[in-house]
């Protein structure tokens, strides 16, 4: 049986909500990952340090039986110096949300206005603390991210000390941004190297792989692909794993994101294994978000094997992307 080792999984891109949801969801991704850069559009967002002790508690008594580093963040306003001296040793980055343009992402920023974000972005900058933004305009759902470059292009020049994230990258137009300005990085997620906008809504609609930034066109996903596979050293992987009550997502007014915790790493070891590169996804789920960042997780040895895996059609009420299908590779054993 082929099998295949993956050392300290880190998913640089984690929904894990609150209260009964985050009881029933940490313990997944604690499961099979030694960490997971948690995202803070909560209700309300995680933005001062009591909340972000707070949740960080919350998250670490959830999963009482794993170790699991809660790699915390804060929700992007333009906080002053003092407040951003006195968090900095308490989060690992701060998350910028357009306003309103995905889930609970009312309270983000409305204009982008570089002397405005200025005195906020340069105390980062100082204090290094990376900038996650999750790059969307208001306009036509399959333009967003590509109209977003410009914007990048913005911040990657007027704060070259700042490291900025291009989160859950789906295009070409951000791929091809990598390499143009020293300062920006990306994370990719699972689902986007698998699927395309023809699985969301080609044939009937499937709301479980509906997300933002939706799937796009099968050019982008390959070269999202070929960086993925390639382990560019800018690139992690952030699943974006987003849990939604099944009631939220099977509705007229379905809310946006995919469930990919629990099955992320095996469908890492299929997209890898598929394309002969297996030997490249150490460094794509772990040891470039280890560099990017500067982190490095408690020890955690996960072997996986290629056999065919039923996934289950739901995880406490959550439905998880190829419920009830069989994927091709399982966790073998965790240790
Ligand atoms: O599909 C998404 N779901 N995209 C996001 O940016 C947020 C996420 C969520 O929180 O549900
Ligand atoms: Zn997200």
């Amino acid at each position: 049986m082929k099998t295949h080792t993956l050392l300290m999984p880190l998913d640089m891109h984690l929904h894990l909500r609150d209260g009964v949801m985050l009881e029933n969801i940490a313990p997944l991704s604690a499961y099979s990952f030694s960490g997971a850069l948690v995202m803070p559009n909560l209700v309300p967002p995680v933005t001062s340090l009591e909340d972000i002790k707070a949740y960080k508690e919350r998250i670490v008594a959830a999963v009482p039986n794993d170790y699991f580093e809660p790699y915390m963040t804060l929700f992007y306003k333009n906080y002053d110096k003092a407040f951003l001296e006195s968090v900095a040793g308490h989060i690992t980055a701060i998350k910028l949300y357009p306003a309103g343009i995905t889930t609970n992402s009312e309270g983000g920023v409305s204009s982008f206005n570089v002397e405005e974000m200025r005195p906020t972005l340069e105390m980062m900058s100082l204090l290094g603390i990376p900038l996650c933004v999750h790059g969307e305009t208001d306009g036509f759902v399959m333009d967003r991210e590509a109209e977003f470059m410009s914007i990048y292009e913005l911040l990657a020049k007027n704060f070259p000390k700042l490291k900025i994230i291009m989160e859950h990258i789906t295009t070409k137009a951000a791929v091809d941004m990598l390499d143009k300005y020293e300062n920006l990085y990306a994370t990719v997620t699972v689902h986007h190297l698998i699927i395309t906008l023809d699985d969301v809504a080609g044939g009937m609609l499937k709301p479980h792989l509906f997300c933002k930034p939706i799937a796009k066109r099968p050019e982008d996903r390959e070269a999202l692909l070929k960086v993925a596979l390639e382990a560019h050293p800018k690139v992690m992987f952030g699943s974006d794993s987003a849990p939604h009550p099944q009631h939220k997502k099977e509705s007229c007014g379905c809310a946006a994101g995919v469930f990919t915790a629990p099955i992320a790493l095996q469908l890492l070891c299929d997209v890898f294994d598929k394309h002969d590169k297996l030997e490249n996804l150490q460094a794509f789920v772990s040891d470039n978000a280890q560099n990017i960042y500067g982190i490095c997780a408690e020890f955690k040895e996960v072997v996986l094997e290629k056999r065919p895996f039923v996934v289950p059609e739901s995880y406490s009420g959550v439905v998880p992307m190829y419920a009830g299908e069989t994927i091709n590779w399982a966790i073998e054993s965790v240790e």
